[in-house]
């Protein structure tokens, strides 16, 4: 257990990944800063903080709308930023296209981490995913292990949903991995995906599976527009739960992550979801998966995807 894991951004988020940060009983304390008035986040603390003699979750709290919540936290999770919402013509925007406002709010975050908890193991899960944690990186400069974008866990997730249920098999069986940029060009790894330890192809058509790897690619898309407001907020808290766990317990566990990389998949200076093993440390090493060369050339898109808003990043002082 932990001492003490902040979460910045009250929201859809960030409220799920409080109540389970108590219901695991992964820190003492759990802290929460949101901006929103009148006290969103400590509102949202006292609601879960009121139930937890009916869970048993001895756990305490910082609630508030200053970052000083976060003072002491080992982990910090941030949420803090606007998602995906359906427009009233019925399209749904991209994650880029967020990143103007998003921008803004990650250098507020980024403040406040500096000046509260400068040595936290930072989970980043605001989109644009891969060029917030840029942005993050940018501002804050933390060792490289200590700095994590959650995306992956959520798309591979996702995969796996999809093939278990096509499949007509338990989700605990599907093994998958979803790497690249957490956008349209992310790469659902078919070569690594395993039924039972067997070849999905055992299990499922070509048709089939070019239809899931669609799907899981437009899965964010899919929600928000079922959801009219917002976007996920649940798988993605339990995604990002599944990161902090590894490094709670000190896992060493492999968990596609947004991490950076330097000529890892011949890539070089970009945050991009990649296989990470955590633990304790943050992410303690890289994988480097054998990818088919079709694979290859997906990440390459992928890696050229993500590096075009990262140099819109860059371009903002
Ligand atoms: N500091 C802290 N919190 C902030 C700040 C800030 N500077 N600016 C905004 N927030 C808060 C908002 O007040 C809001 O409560 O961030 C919260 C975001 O919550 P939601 O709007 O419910 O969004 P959510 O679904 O939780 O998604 C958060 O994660 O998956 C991504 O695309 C999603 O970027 C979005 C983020």
């Amino acid at each position: 257990m932990f001492n003490k894991i902040g979460v910045v951004g009250g929201g859809n988020i960030g409220g799920v990944l409080v109540q389970e940060l108590f219901k695991r009983n992964l820190a003492k304390t759990v802290a929460l800063m949101d901006v929103k008035e009148p006290d969103l986040a400590k509102g949202k603390c006292l609601d879960i903080a009121e139930g937890s003699p009916i869970i048993g979750a001895d756990v305490k709290y910082d609630g508030g709308r200053d970052y000083d919540v976060l003072k002491g936290s080992e982990i910090v999770i941030n949420t803090a930023g606007v998602p995906r919402t359906k427009r009233p013509d019925g399209t749904i925007p991209s994650r880029e296209e967020l990143l103007a406002t998003n921008l803004k709010i990650t250098d507020m975050v980024a403040e406040g981490i500096k000046k509260y908890c400068p040595k936290a193991i930072i989970i980043s899960i605001a989109n644009p995913l891969d060029a917030i944690v840029y942005r993050l990186y940018q501002q804050l400069k933390p060792p490289k292990q200590k700095l994590m974008g959650m995306a992956g866990a959520l798309d591979s997730s996702r995969y796996r949903h999809f093939v278990a249920y096509e499949a007509g098999v338990s989700v605990e069986n599907v093994e998958a991995m979803v790497l690249g940029g957490h956008g349209d060009t992310m790469v659902p790894v078919r070569s690594c995906c395993r039924v039972a330890g067997m070849p999905v192809e055992k299990f499922l058509d070509e048709e089939k599976l070019g239809a899931i790897e669609t799907r899981t690619r437009k899965a964010g898309g899919e929600v928000v527009g079922l959801l009219g407001v917002g976007s996920a907020f649940v798988s993605p808290s339990w995604a990002a739960l599944d990161m902090v766990e590894a490094i709670v317990f000190d896992k060493k566990k492999i968990i596609p992550s947004c991490v950076l990389l330097e000529g890892e998949y011949g890539i070089d200076g970009l945050f991009i979801g990649v296989p990470a093993l955590l633990g304790k440390d943050g992410v303690e090493k890289i994988i480097e998966v054998d990818l088919t060369d079709d694979e290859k050339e997906a990440l390459k898109k992928s890696a050229a995807a993500v590096q075009k808003t990262v140099d819109e990043v860059k371009a903002v002082a």
